[in-house]
């Protein structure tokens, strides 16, 4: 039977997204299906008339020609919108949330879709999650996001690009750092898991790296630079992870708006003012931020998204519904929904990777 399969991606782009969609098209095609994309995260269904074509994008082999390279994503997608908690103004002009869900579920019967595709972080996830409870929908997710901080898969696609552009930035910055004997001080995304700080720190030799899971002593980290000071090192890189926080301090918050997740940062130029005073030596910042989610993806990303795409469809075929395609080396696996949804993968603090910057002498801040 043709199977009429819907795809979405929400929550902040990631590199990959691409890819994923063009392997689930094929795959789908392969076997006879046919793929229908909703635009920006659910908005095409929620709100058909911004659309020329009513939010929802036929999705053929021609419309997924080469994309797989490609960095964002050809449906569009918000961090806005969450159907489950939708934000409303009420008759007093007050902001409340509704669950348009319903209007969903309503959809994709009137379109006859089968199934749902949803590629998404943890918030998407979850939302995939509720909808795989409702009757006459199939619904499998793909685990996106730059951050790595999804349970139950050892890899995010969108990860490894961004660690990749972070550590050539840092090690672009160390140069000039060295040249003009200054602290520089790079904020790299990853919300509350440090898991791009921690690798893109290490790949590139930075001396000084602070991530969520580890709050930081800043008088810990003026004494690592002073020691390179007294060593003959001018200059100093410290990588810090936006959700990162000084012990007994709080997150960096640029705000918040309704239905929305905080939005962190902030905390670098913080850092960066504290050395300054505590050393006495010039100091700069830099955020990386977006920078880490354009562009096009890393081989490693292309592949693994390509690989999660085809798998994805691979798990309709084979009947399965509220599941996630996960990488568990060397197979994709299929993990429940239920077990992603509203968890996070932090960073473990026994981890290799912790271990190997202490083994090189780098301070955490602790
Ligand atoms: O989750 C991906 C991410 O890029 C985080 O690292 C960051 O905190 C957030 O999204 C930024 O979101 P926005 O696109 O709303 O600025």
């Amino acid at each position: 039977m043709t199977k009429k399969i819907a795809i979405n991606t929400g929550g902040g782009d990631a590199p990959g997204l691409n890819a994923v969609i063009r392997a689930v098209v094929l795959a789908a095609y392969k076997r006879g299906w046919e793929c229908y994309g909703i635009r920006d995260g659910y908005n095409g269904i929620l709100s058909p008339h911004e659309y020329p074509d009513g939010g929802i994008m036929t999705l053929d082999r021609m419309a997924v020609r080469g994309i797989t390279h490609l960095g964002g994503t050809i449906l569009g997608t918000t961090n806005r919108g969450n159907p489950l908690q939708y934000p409303v103004q009420d008759e007093n002009g007050q902001w409340t949330t509704i669950d348009r869900s319903g209007e969903i579920m309503a959809a994709f019967k009137e379109r006859g879709f089968d199934a749902l595709i949803a590629i998404g972080g943890d918030g998407s996830l979850t939302i995939a999650n509720e909808l795989s409870k409702r009757n006459g929908i199939k619904v499998i997710g793909v685990p996106k996001t730059i951050d790595n901080d999804l349970l139950h898969t050892t890899a995010t696609f969108g990860f490894d690009t961004a660690v990749s552009f972070a550590t050539e930035c840092i090690d672009r910055l160390h140069s000039t750092a060295e040249s003009h004997r200054r602290i520089i001080v790079v904020e790299v995304m990853g919300r509350y898991a440090g898991w791009i700080a921690l690798d893109s720190g290490v790949a590139s030799t930075a001396d000084v790296i602070l991530i969520p899971e580890i709050p930081y002593d800043i008088l810990k980290v003026a004494e690592k630079i002073r020691e390179r000071e007294a060593l003959g090192r001018h200059f100093s890189i410290v990588v810090v992870a936006e959700g990162a926080k000084p012990v007994g301090g709080e997150l960096s918050i640029r705000g918040q708006s309704l239905g929305q997740a905080e939005r962190l940062g902030g905390v670098g130029e913080k850092v960066a003012a504290a050395l300054g005073e505590l050393t006495g030596q010039e100091t700069r910042s830099v955020v990386l931020g977006h920078l880490l989610r354009g562009g096009k993806p890393t081989n490693t990303d292309r592949l693994l998204s390509l690989r999660f795409g085809a798998a994805a469809v691979r798990a309709l075929d084979e009947g399965l519904s509220g599941v996630m395609v996960a990488l568990n080396p060397p197979r994709v696996d299929y993990v429940p929904l239920e077990q992603v949804a509203g968890a996070m993968k932090l960073v473990p603090l026994d981890c290799d990777t912790i271990l190997t910057a202490r083994d090189l002498g780098i301070s955490l801040g602790d």
